[in-house]
């Protein structure tokens, strides 16, 4: 999501070739974030518009400043490289990516081109096969002697994952193909997708488990496709259209369409709509019927494809860059309708964030009912940082505004612009709320963050089940018997809502009359060595306290800090509410503040996080409430001169005196810091079995290596 405001575009002609330097390192990083999170991630988190348009504008910058085109520009290469954990498999032909055409003249051109190469004659048109540009993900299938062998995603055009397994269980791809005159070796090609009704019926059953939801049928696709567990890929609704090949040992026909009509002979599923075109005019008016009948279609395409017929022209004409010269992709523009908005609403995420939702009069767009889209942050309604999005450049949003809304192949749609001539007299700007609309509590945003978040960690309902986990989480409280999944089933039951409610639980347990026992997966001793478990946790090192709190920047290693610093859970928690005291002002000029900020280790990022708990009077009175229920142990002060205080510790290979966890407490009780990697500050490496990369790196910066019997020596003295 954006955090800094989008400043208004220069033209490309008129950029300077520094500004088309900074701009082309930036929108080249921005392109690779993106590419990797819709390849790898299925989690894209632009629409294809706003990345066709950085896109656009890469290659038009390019194109003007030919020398920054890099061999690993966004440009020359295709999607991104394959995510780990599937096998790879390098593509006999790589699997390239199409131009695109935006305009009518865009095709005109296109056609012009390959007349000219070709040096065809002014009236010789070549016949170009018109297909559907289907959403979803391609896919190259390797057949030999007739048997399906391999199955891989593109990747990054020229090595993929292998994903065979997976779709042996889609219906639409054979298994073998029919007939006995097959090539003994061909790569059949095309897209796998979803319906739409399919991918919203999936969506239904992942919202009532509590699953991922999917953007689009798309990203449906990819994700049910690209699972570790065949058969969840198996229970998913996948579909393929064939419609090109990379490898093919003897081509059975000599044109596109030929070729399309064999494929479905040999048993695959080849688009019904695919039409043979004769002239630029054809082609367009089947882009034109295509572009009226596709919100009705059943599944999504973002465009035609346009291919030479005759296979031997294909040849000559070859590629350019990554794209073949003989095909182009007629996008379609966004499908977009007026509506007005009616209300904000704001949902608060598991972690606090606030998300602002428009709340549409109901309207179809592209055959979809529209009647919310996201708003993304404060500043989306401000019109400000629109994540590199060319729409909307200033102007806020009001309620009972007319505005369009568009869905760019993704089913979140967008709110691209506002009708300001019929903006009402009355409507003001929106003011984002400075409280949580769920629990009441302050909502604060950090500098340089888009996003404002509900301080309430520890009593806000939206928040509950995530700081509950985390408050029982390994390094936190740590209760034996009480993990992700009791506390999930407990809280949803009424029984857990907040951290003191587990150490009532025995107690209101003995008082009701549904006793825990009955519950399934429960007998009397399990219940009995929970309540245990948990008694057994009612005296606790005041770190664990600090960092179960769940405090935004409070990791372990902050909360051991504080800990250390404030010694006592009293002395803590005085100073922090003397702290929030000063949180309103300006700047907070309170002495615990500045004590604060002044321990080694803790910036001001993390100090601010801390008083912002404590200024929210719910979270003290709950954190007050749990202190009534357990004890909390002192830290333990780091002995004042020991051989190693102050030095920095990283240990490394596997241990065999201690286990990890034990090296570090007894590091860090003797004053010593622990850290994770190896640099100069680094005092001393304390290295076991089968240390690797970090005993090499010692070694050059010139770092004390210890065994771990030289350790114990050492801390002993
Ligand atoms: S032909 C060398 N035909 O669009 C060109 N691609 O932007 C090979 N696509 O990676 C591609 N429908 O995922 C071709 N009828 C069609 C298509 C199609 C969808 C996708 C495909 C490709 C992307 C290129």
């Amino acid at each position: 999501m954006a955090t800094k405001a989008k400043k208004a575009l220069v033209d490309v002609d008129k950029l300077t070739k520094a500004q088309a330097k900074v701009e082309h390192m930036r929108l080249s990083l921005e392109i690779e974030a993106h590419n990797e999170r819709y390849y790898q991630k299925d989690a894209p988190t632009v629409s294809d518009a706003a990345y066709d348009a950085m896109r656009h504008r890469l290659e038009a910058i390019e194109a003007r400043f030919p020398d920054l085109v890099t061999r690993d520009s966004p440009t020359q290469t295709v999607g991104a490289a394959p995510a780990r954990g599937f096998a790879k498999v390098q593509h006999a032909v790589p699997m390239l990516s199409l131009g695109n055409a935006f305009s009518d003249e865009d095709v005109t051109e296109f056609v012009e081109r390959i007349r000219r190469f070709l040096k065809l004659d002014a009236d010789h048109i070549p016949a170009l096969v018109a297909e559907p540009k289907i959403d979803g993900l391609s896919l190259s299938l390797r057949y030999e002697n007739g048997e399906l062998v391999r199955a891989a995603t593109r990747g990054d055009g020229f090595t993929g994952e292998d994903v065979t397994a997976n779709v042996r269980t889609i219906k639409d791809i054979p298994h073998t193909l029919k007939g006995r005159n097959v090539p003994a070796a061909c790569e059949m090609r095309g897209e796998v997708y979803m319906l739409k009704k399919d991918f919203l019926e999936l969506n239904k059953k992942q919202a009532a488990a509590d699953d991922t939801i999917f953007a689009n049928p798309r990203n449906s696709a990819a994700g049910s496709l690209r699972q570790k567990d065949v058969s969840i890929t198996a229970s998913r609704p996948l579909k393929f259209f064939a419609y090109t090949w990379g490898e093919m040992s003897e081509p059975p026909v000599d044109t596109q369409h030929g070729m399309l009509e064999w494929m479905d002979k040999v048993g695959f599923v080849v688009n019904p709509l695919i039409t043979l075109c004769k002239s630029v005019d054809d082609v367009l008016k089947f882009y034109n019927k295509i572009g009226e009948e596709r919100a009705s279609l059943g599944y999504d395409i973002d465009g035609v494809v346009y291919k030479v017929d005759r296979l031997d022209w294909q040849e000559r004409l070859g590629f350019v860059s990554r794209s073949p010269r003989w095909a182009i992709a007629h996008k379609f523009a966004a499908e977009q309708a007026t509506t007005v908005l009616k209300g904000i609403d704001i949902q608060v995420g598991r972690t606090g964030a606030m998300t602002p939702v428009a709340r549409l009069e109901p309207v179809t767009v592209g055959g979809v009912v529209v009647s919310n889209a996201t708003l993304h942050n404060e500043d989306y309604i401000k019109g400000i940082g629109n994540d590199g999005n060319p729409i909307r450049d200033g102007v806020d949003l009001r309620v009972d505004d007319t505005v369009v809304v568009q869905r760019a192949g993704d089913v979140i749609p967008q709110v691209v612009s506002v009708v300001l001539d019929k903006r009402p007299a009355g409507a003001k700007p929106y003011k984002f709320p400075d409280t949580c609309p769920v629990c009441g509590s302050h909502a604060i945003r950090e500098e340089g963050e888009a996003v404002r978040r509900c301080t309430g960690a520890l009593i806000c309902p939206a928040q509950a089940v995530e700081r509950l986990k985390h408050f029982v989480s390994r390094l936190a409280f740590d209760i034996d018997g009480l993990g992700e999944k009791q506390i999930q089933e407990f809280y949803e039951d009424g029984l857990v809502k907040s951290p003191v409610d587990i150490f009532t639980l025995r107690e209101r347990d003995g008082r009701s009359t549904s006793k825990l026992m009955e519950r399934e997966g429960y007998g009397e001793t399990s219940v009995r060595n929970l309540f245990d478990a948990i008694d057994a946790r009612r005296n606790i090192e005041l770190h664990r306290l600090i960092f179960a709190l769940g405090i935004r920047h409070v990791g372990e290693g902050n909360a051991k800090l504080l800990a250390r610093h404030y010694h006592t859970i009293e002395n803590f928690r005085e100073a922090m509410l003397a702290a929030a005291k000063g949180s309103e002002d300006e700047e907070n000029t309170t002495e615990a503040y500045r004590d604060l900020n002044a321990i080694d280790g803790i910036g001001e990022i993390v100090a601010d996080a801390v008083v912002e708990f404590f200024a929210e009077p719910r979270n003290v009175k709950a954190l007050g409430e749990l202190l009534r229920q357990i004890d909390v142990k002192p830290a333990e002060q780091p002995r004042k001169s020991s051989p190693v205080s102050d030095k920095t510790v990283v240990f490394t290979g596997s241990l065999t005196k201690f286990t990890r966890d034990e090296a570090k407490a007894m590091a860090e009780r003797l004053g010593a810091k622990v850290a994770g990697s190896v640099s100069k500050k680094t005092d001393y490496v304390v290295a076991g079995e089968e240390a690797g990369s970090k005993l090499t790196k010692a070694r050059e910066l010139g770092v004390a290596v210890l065994t771990e019997d030289e350790w114990l020596k050492l801390i002993e003295e």
